[in-house]
């Protein structure tokens, strides 16, 4: 609608630059710039490099998504930035051009956690979130199991990851494995040719009550498994090994997360991060919502990676609570707790 406000979101927290566009859950422009294959070659993203990529791509960018969007810096209402958390001087970089447009433009500033956007950009697709609803977000860089009354005012953290993320874990793997980086998508995609149960790698934390995961020891024992078979001199089957490292962490992940709706009575389960584009985690989350009443959403592969409209549509839902803005003091705060959802 059109009294509804223009809401231009920045997301600096790792290797993209992300800059959407939206006005109110319509979402009109989604631009990302990302340094990906300048870190490839490290297996990893290498933190000075993505902030100096940021600060190179962030004014192209911007005016890719305005032009996208069919609107002029003076049609926007609102700036919204993810302010944490994340790695430190790439989120500088967000923050300071987004106080930069703030002050400019003379439209107030929302600093907003990286972890809600996540949760509030699935509104854009299926529409309003059910509150409450868990959200389980897996990505390189988070494993978080939340429980959201209200993604503008309130999201409460049940467990997170106790060492490595869940993409973590997809991406060391897939070293071991001799796939490129980032590795998600290559095990995925080798693991629809193998056996999910050809061989019994551990299930980190799983029925120990938290709501906590644990994929380093899985890591690990994957390691050793392709270190012993290649000692004594035998193939591996590349496709059965991603198959079952996979089939451990979305067990994992998919049994938490219905233990969670079933000790919160809530009936709607999210899943976002990049590692919700996993094509296993997808059906078997599926399969389990199915069988216990609970109602799936999960946000298209392009809204489930860091980008730029969930930071503007997170933005969105705070200036339609009526919350105040931020200050232009505020900080990018690396490791800001998902209690805090705007600063
Ligand atoms: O959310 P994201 O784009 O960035 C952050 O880390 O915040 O997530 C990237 C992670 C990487 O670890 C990548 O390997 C993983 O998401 N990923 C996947 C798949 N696609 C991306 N993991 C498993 N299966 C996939 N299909
Ligand atoms: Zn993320």
């Amino acid at each position: 609608m059109a009294d509804e406000p223009l809401v231009l979101g920045i997301e600096t927290s790792c290797d993209e630059t992300g800059i959407g566009i939206v006005r109110g859950h319509t979402l009109l422009a989604n631009t990302i710039a990302s340094s990906m294959e300048e870190h490839a070659r490290f297996g990893g993203v290498v933190p000075e490099v993505a902030s100096r990529a940021h600060l190179e791509a962030m004014t192209p960018t911007i005016e890719a998504a305005l032009a996208g969007a069919g609107v002029k810096f003076s049609d926007i209402d609102a700036i919204a930035v993810t302010a944490g958390p994340g790695l430190a001087g790439a989120l500088l970089v967000g923050v300071a051009a987004a106080k930069a447009y703030s002050l400019g433009l003379g439209v107030p500033l929302y600093g907003v956690n990286h972890l809600a956007a996540h949760v509030a950009v699935d509104q854009l697709e299926h529409g309003p979130l059910p509150r409450p609803c868990i959200a389980l977000l897996v990505s390189g860089g988070h494993s978080s199991l939340l429980l959201v009354p209200d993604v503008a005012e309130e999201v409460i953290s049940l467990g997170s990851t106790v060492d490595d993320a869940a993409g973590e874990a997809f991406d060391k793997v897939a070293r071991v494995l001799g796939l490129p980086f980032p590795g998600g998508p290559y095990i995925d995609k080798a693991a629809v040719s193998g056996n999910g149960t050809a061989i019994a790698f551990p299930r980190g934390k799983i029925d120990d009550g938290t709501f906590d995961f644990s994929f380093s020891g899985l890591k690990t024992a994957v390691a050793r498994w392709v270190e012993a078979r290649e000692a004594s001199g035998e193939s591996i089957h590349v496709p059965d090994v991603a198959a079952s490292f996979q089939e451990a962490v979305v067990d994992v992940l998919t049994r938490k997360a219905l233990q969670a709706c079933k000790r919160y009575d809530v009936h709607d389960l999210l899943i976002g991060g990049g590692v919700a584009a996993n094509s296993r985690l997808r059906a078997l989350a599926q399969e389990r919502c199915d069988k216990a009443g609970v109602r799936l959403r999960v946000p298209r592969p392009g809204l489930c990676t860091d980008n730029g409209a969930m930071v503007a549509t997170l933005g969105s839902d705070l200036v339609a609570a009526g919350v105040a803005p931020s200050s232009l003091e505020i900080p990018a705060d690396s490791s800001l707790p998902i209690t805090t959802v705007h600063v």
